[in-house]
């Protein structure tokens, strides 16, 4: 794309109020997530639509700064007019932007998704969070992303066991940068599908791929180092019963980093404070409360960082106020941590709370699929019936 080069003086006095609003939520001196920007080492080129506008935001500067276009940029958006008071309030999700392709881009896509929900709650916060807690799209968007958006596809996936066919021609389309909700009801093959994604199963037929490199050609070492990049909560929170929760929690680093302890121990305690477990790190497994050990599970997924994030059924086990909590939690870490976080459930109402993107999954393959408003308009009867919890309809216990 190319982009005409602008003085401020051109600039629309709604673009000039994103680049101030930009440029105050970069001002947070010693904020996280304004340090998480500053390693991303990119730089992001706003042009609005309809004007020559044009806003470049720098992440490789210490603080990052905000330039009026004459910048290079690595990556160039075109934002509707009609979004721009949406982006500079921190409410438009820009993954969601992308699929329904409301905003055009070149360059490292990817690398801008994950830092989109960075910059969002930044933006929210200088924006003042106006009552929202939890984020939802400004605008309903298309249901099927663009490839090269992907952070996990499955094409075709068969599994069977024994008679059992399990996962019947799986088209599982999941977008990068976003919270992706996998509803659908028990026994569905919810799990099988984590574990084909995260290469604990092979499927008898189909491919399996994950930010777009198929896991069937993945040598031994390419799959160890996908197990970095992909963190996972699983259903029974799969704490080692003989490790206290530090312990627990600082295995995946002393397993896959040549950290020292020092820095183990200050990263493991800043997951254990995010997740509210700071005075519980000498607990074993056998001493926590349902809730406690799935926020243990879900600071050791999160522990290394990674850029996507499978939480199997977070909320099994929990009551209603707790797995609200829970829900607000997985958001509050997508907000900081940026990518892809990939929630299996069969709870309607956390996948109201937390999601962006929903595929909703019936006797081994995709129903339906897109972003969460959409599903929640779905006029399919089942989907409706699994939405109302109603017992009436194509949906028993067979
Ligand atoms: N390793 C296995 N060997 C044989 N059958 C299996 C295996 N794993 C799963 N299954 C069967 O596959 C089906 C789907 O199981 P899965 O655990 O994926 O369901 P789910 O959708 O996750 O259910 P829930 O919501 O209850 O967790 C079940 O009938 C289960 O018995
Ligand atoms: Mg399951």
């Amino acid at each position: 794309m190319t982009v005409a080069s602008t003085s401020s003086t051109d600039m629309s006095p709604a673009a000039r109020n994103l680049g101030d609003t930009l440029r105050r939520a970069l001002e947070h001196d010693g904020d996280a997530r304004v340090l998480r920007l500053t390693r991303m080492g990119s730089s992001v080129r706003f042009v609005i639509e309809g004007d020559d506008t044009t806003l470049t935001l720098l992440l490789d500067r210490t603080p990052p700064v905000v330039t009026s276009g004459h910048e290079p940029a690595e990556i160039t958006f075109s934002v509707p007019r009609d979004l721009e008071a949406e982006l500079a309030l921190g409410r438009l999700p820009m993954a969601p932007a992308l699929i329904a392709g409301e905003v055009t881009g070149s360059g490292p896509i990817r690398q801008y998704l994950e830092i989109d929900p960075i910059l969002q709650s930044l933006l929210r916060d200088v924006a003042g969070h106006e009552g929202e807690h939890v984020r939802r799209p400004a605008r309903p968007a298309l249901s099927s992303p663009d490839r090269d958006l992907l952070a996990i596809e499955t094409r075709d996936v068969h599994k069977r066991f024994g008679r059992q066919r399990v996962l019947t021609g799986m088209d599982l389309a999941i977008p990068e940068g976003v919270i992706s909700v996998i509803l659908g009801p028990s026994g569905t093959g919810k799990s099988v599908l984590l574990q084909h994604i995260i290469g604990l199963m092979r499927p008898d037929r189909g491919e399996v791929r994950v930010r777009g490199r198929s896991l069937t050609t993945m040598s031994r070492s390419e799959l160890l180092r996908l197990r970095r990049e992909v963190g996972v909560m699983f259903q029974d929170g799969a704490l080692f019963s003989g490790l206290n929760i530090f312990d627990n929690v600082a295995f995946p680093l002393r397993e896959h980093t040549n950290l020292g302890e020092r820095e183990v121990e200050h990263i493991v305690m800043t997951r254990l404070r995010e997740v509210g477990l700071e005075s519980a790190r000498e607990r074993l497994p056998a001493q926590l409360s349902g809730g406690m050990k799935k926020r243990a599970g879900l600071a050791r997924a999160l522990v290394l960082d990674p850029g996507i994030v499978l939480c199997d059924e977070p909320d099994s086990g929990l009551d209603p106020v707790r797995t609200a909590l829970l829900g607000d939690l997985l958001v509050e870490q997508h907000a900081n941590g940026g990518g892809t976080m990939i929630v299996v459930t069969h709870n309607i109402t956390l996948a109201k709370r937390i999601a962006d993107h929903i595929s909703v999954l019936w006797q081994g393959g995709i129903l339906q699929s897109g972003i969460a408003s959409q599903i929640f308009q779905s006029e399919d009867p089942f989907v409706e019936q699994f939405l109302a919890g109603e017992t009436v309809g194509p949906l028993t216990m067979e």
